[in-house]
């Protein structure tokens, strides 16, 4: 009997996959950087038993409709808005993501995000190294503090949570907006529950770790910047397209808020000439929130265990419902 095929759309090291050929057939995209092309994807997922996906894999309804075996679709992240879930689920094919095992260290990145952007460490750096260091000044590279200010986290999930508490650390106040109240940061953290447009006055970071979905997309807009305080720092690291770029770059232009750290864009990779790029209070980075090689070895595995459990008929450890 053929054994079920998995077909895994980037290069990923042996180490993690090579056991699963003895029961497995495994096929693999060649590229670790370049994403699988189109034609080929089309091809594999009409020949897969499981895919192991990236996030800038776009699987939606029309590709599904070549999978004529496909039982699982193991995306190599927690947010998953790059699959239709619905036609997948019309196809009886089950979606996977890698929540849990990310958890700290995207807080971790974010927290980073958030106090590289208020002690502009990266434009010190650059000072630097460009030879810009004559002489030591009482506001050279003057910053906002980050302890005992206000951190607005918008979209309280496990990250969100996980960001609070370095927040706590920091003697922050935390104020949230989440679709539904989250007592346990409340009662653990003080966190205090807000509408989001309270939360957009009253916050001195504006921190936004919501999914993306038909809620979400661009609620970051002209009207949003408009309501924070002049001294207030955005901070997005959960998807870029929850972000009205122009309306961002305005507001940053005009000063009516004070810096952004980036770690996600409308569309990735971010154009070299992209506006937002010559603002020097925008802090940004290459959507690196899970990269860490100890975190992303343990999402690779966790995606090649849900593929295991599907194919052999198991229900997966973090199906997406
Ligand atoms: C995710 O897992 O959705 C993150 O964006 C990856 O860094």
């Amino acid at each position: 009997m053929a054994k079920p095929y998995i077909y895994i759309t980037r290069r990923l090291p042996e180490k993690v996959w090579k056991e699963l050929k003895r029961d497995y057939e495994i096929g693999m995209w060649p590229s670790e950087e370049e994403p699988v092309d189109a034609s080929t994807l089309k091809y594999e997922i009409s020949r897969a038993d499981a895919l192991l996906t990236m996030l800038t894999d776009r699987i939606d309804a029309d590709l599904l409709k070549n999978a004529e075996n496909l039982q699982v679709i193991a995306n190599l992240a927690v947010g998953y808005d790059n699959i239709d879930i619905e036609a997948a689920k019309a196809k009886g094919i089950t979606v996977t993501n890698t929540p849990d095992v990310l958890t700290e260290t995207t807080a971790d990145l974010t927290f980073s995000l958030l106090m590289a952007t208020a002690r502009r460490i990266v434009e010190a750096n650059q000072f630097i190294k460009q030879g810009g260091w004559k002489n030591w000044a009482p506001f050279l590279l003057a910053g906002s503090d980050v302890h005992h200010k206000t951190i607005g986290i918008v979209g309280m999930g496990r990250i969100g949570a996980a960001v609070a508490r370095r927040a706590k650390g920091f003697s922050m106040d935390i104020v949230y907006h989440n679709r539904s109240r989250r007592m346990e940061v409340e009662k653990d953290l003080g966190a205090r529950y807000l509408e989001f447009d309270e939360l957009l006055k009253t916050a001195d970071f504006v921190v936004c770790l919501a999914p993306l979905t038909t809620n979400t997309k661009y609620m970051f807009n002209k009207e949003s910047f408009a309501q924070m305080k002049s001294t207030a720092i955005f901070i997005n690291a959960s998807r870029g397209k929850n972000v009205d770029e122009n309306a961002l770059f305005e507001a940053l232009a005009n000063e009516q808020i004070a810096a952004a750290g980036l770690d996600v864009f409308e569309i990735e990779p971010i154009d070299n000439n992209h506006p937002l790029l010559t603002l020097s209070q925008v802090t940004c980075l290459p959507h690196i929130g899970s990269a860490t090689m100890e975190t992303r070895e343990q999402m690779i595995e966790l995606c090649l265990e849900n593929i295991k459990l599907v194919l052999n008929h198991r229900r997966p450890l973090t199906p997406v419902s």
